[in-house]
């Protein structure tokens, strides 16, 4: 890595601001698998859309169809997929571009390496609080009941750890209400901390 060299851009994040009209943000989601992350994620997307904001929506499982399709769920995976999702956003950041992820990310101490990657401000660390209990119901994959009869291995909640956030900047409570109402109170938050506006961005 000695031999490697930083190379600067002429044209800086500043100048992308300015032509896309934003001030690009991370919202960074956080929860088990099949709280809602993804459709939340994609609902909050469609919303700022409509807003006129540039968007771009990182999913895990997506994700990991290609760019980490090399990874799995024992414990360095997931760090290697959170620490490689992390730079990614860092770039896409770095190009203008609002960022939104849904990635069950369990560990705390790998949603912190991902913050450290950014300003305070950039960064707002988004909890779908949904019980285990419910998710376990809900298992839209059946991935859940494989995992209870073992045929998965590592599955968070079952097998794998889930550490929540302690201090989220958004927490989403999914047990029950709806996924328009989730999606609406992030937006909401959006709008009154002045990441967004609430008219259409021009
Ligand atoms: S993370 O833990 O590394 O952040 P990620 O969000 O990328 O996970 O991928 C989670 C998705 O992979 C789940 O939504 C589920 O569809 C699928 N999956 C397959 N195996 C597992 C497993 N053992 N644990 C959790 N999710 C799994």
């Amino acid at each position: 890595m000695d031999k490697v060299v930083w190379h600067n851009t002429t044209i800086k994040k500043a100048e992308r601001e300015k032509l896309l009209n934003q001030k690009p943000f991370v919202l960074w989601f956080t929860g088990y698998s099949a709280s809602g992350k993804s459709t939340i994620a994609n609902l909050v997307e469609k919303k700022m859309y409509k807003l006129n904001y540039k968007t771009y929506l990182l999913d895990g499982d997506n994700v990991r169809h290609g760019l980490n399709k090399d990874l799995g769920f024992d414990e360095e995976s997931r760090i290697e997929n959170i620490r490689r999702v992390g730079q990614v956003t860092k770039l896409f950041l770095d190009s203008g571009v609002i960022v939104i992820t849904a990635f069950i990310s369990p560990f705390v101490s790998d949603r912190s390496l991902v913050k450290s990657l950014f300003q305070k401000s950039e960064f707002l660390e988004v909890f779908i609080d949904t019980s285990l209990e419910v998710c376990e119901k809900r298992d839209p994959k059946g991935m859940y009941a494989q995992a209870r009869l073992g045929k998965i291995k590592n599955f968070t909640g079952i097998s794998s750890p889930y550490e929540p956030p302690v201090k989220p900047d958004i927490h989403v409570v999914n047990d029950s209400i709806s996924l328009d109402e989730a999606s609406n109170k992030i937006i909401e938050y959006l709008v009154e901390k002045n990441y967004i506006k609430k008219e259409e961005n021009k």
